[in-house]
């Protein structure tokens, strides 16, 4: 067996706060997504799904873009050491295979596995492991919603890329975008990846990805929040829809329709679902590679150079610290 290691937990994931965030997300009936991937169930859920449907376990072409990506970023550094900062890291693979190329290039390479599952920050540091010394490798658990100090709590003492793969579309872009920007410095970099809507007409392109989301397995998986808490199948419906977002973009999302009264029960506090009442369980906003390009400008993140998968729907981004605001563009 492995020997104990310290991973260091943001108040954000405290005990104390994690409950208040589910009573949060029951009383404003729209769930924060980290509620999908709380137990072994839901994780496992999760990576069956992953396994059965995402591009990067399926489609070589998309693999190769996300290794285009990873070899420009393993260019472009050019100090000798790096800190790798893992946002949202899951399983670790994507950056697992960043940090073998970073050492390959002969860097020596500092890695913060983050995430917001225990389980997925010690996976991820596993995975490390095969590259990079336990003393350089610091995991560490925050909720990057409610988490306002990232900034000060991820000091680093080299040039840092930050990657955060997979995880714009179920962020409101407003609420993540200033927290991603402040950690990438001058001389740092951060490579995005992010599914897309494929197509030159955008509307047409989110009908052809619906089928990605209303499907057995990601029902399953969305649905155990809710079953968990005392749900039955039958107290409703969950349906899928494409609705206009923030920023003129659109997003899937899951909510489930109570067809009957449902009364929940959570340490003494009691909430009451009517007929016709609805919660939301999931949204994934799914951008085009110029609406990316334009969200990230309001933010003060340049994007450099950008490789998108033949399917047009997923795409990786290296960017880094731009000079000014977003400019105001067809999208504002
Ligand atoms: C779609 S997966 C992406 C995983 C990985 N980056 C990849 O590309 O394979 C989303 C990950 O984000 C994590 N996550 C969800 N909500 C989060 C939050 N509010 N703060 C931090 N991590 C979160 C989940 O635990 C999960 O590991």
């Amino acid at each position: 067996m492995s020997s104990a290691t310290n991973v260091l937990i943001h108040p954000s994931q405290f005990p104390e706060q994690v409950r208040h965030d589910l009573l949060e997300s029951l009383r404003t009936r729209r769930l924060n997504h980290k509620f999908h991937y709380d137990s072994v169930k839901q994780t496992q859920k999760w990576l069956a799904l992953h396994q059965a449907c995402s591009p990067t376990r399926n489609d070589a072409d998309c693999r190769a873009v996300y290794e285009k990506g990873f070899k420009a970023a393993t260019a472009q550094i050019k100090s000798r050491r790096v800190d790798v900062i893992g946002l949202g890291c899951g399983g670790g693979q994507k950056d697992t295979r960043l940090l073998k190329l970073l050492k390959a290039g002969g860097k020596e390479v500092f890695y913060t596995p983050c995430d917001v599952s225990t389980a997925m920050v010690l996976t991820a540091r596993k995975a490390a492991l095969a590259v990079l010394p336990a003393e350089h490798c610091f995991p560490f658990v925050c909720d990057l919603t409610t988490a306002d100090d990232l900034q000060t709590i991820l000091v680093t003492r080299h040039p840092s890329l930050v990657t955060f793969f997979g995880m714009i579309p179920n962020f409101e872009p407003q609420a993540i975008l200033p927290k991603l920007a402040s950690l990438v410095g001058p001389k740092d970099y951060l490579l995005f990846s992010a599914n897309l809507a494929p197509g030159a007409d955008y509307a047409a392109g989110m009908k052809r990805i619906l089928p990605q989301y209303d499907n057995p397995l990601t029902r399953d998986w969305l649905m155990t929040f809710l079953l968990d808490l005392g749900v039955e199948r039958r107290d409703g419906k969950l349906q899928f829809e494409i609705e206009d977002g923030r920023f003129g973009s659109k997003r899937v999302v899951a909510r489930f329709h109570f067809h009957r009264p449902r009364r929940m029960e959570i340490e003494s506090q009691v909430f009451r679902f009517a007929n016709g009442d609805t919660i939301q369980l999931f949204f994934s906003y799914r951008y085009t590679p110029d609406r990316v390009g334009n969200l990230l400008a309001r933010y003060r993140l340049r994007v450099r150079d950008q490789w998108i998968a033949k399917s047009g729907e997923e795409g990786v981004f290296l960017c880094e610290r731009g000079s000014r605001c977003g400019k105001a563009n067809a999208f504002s």
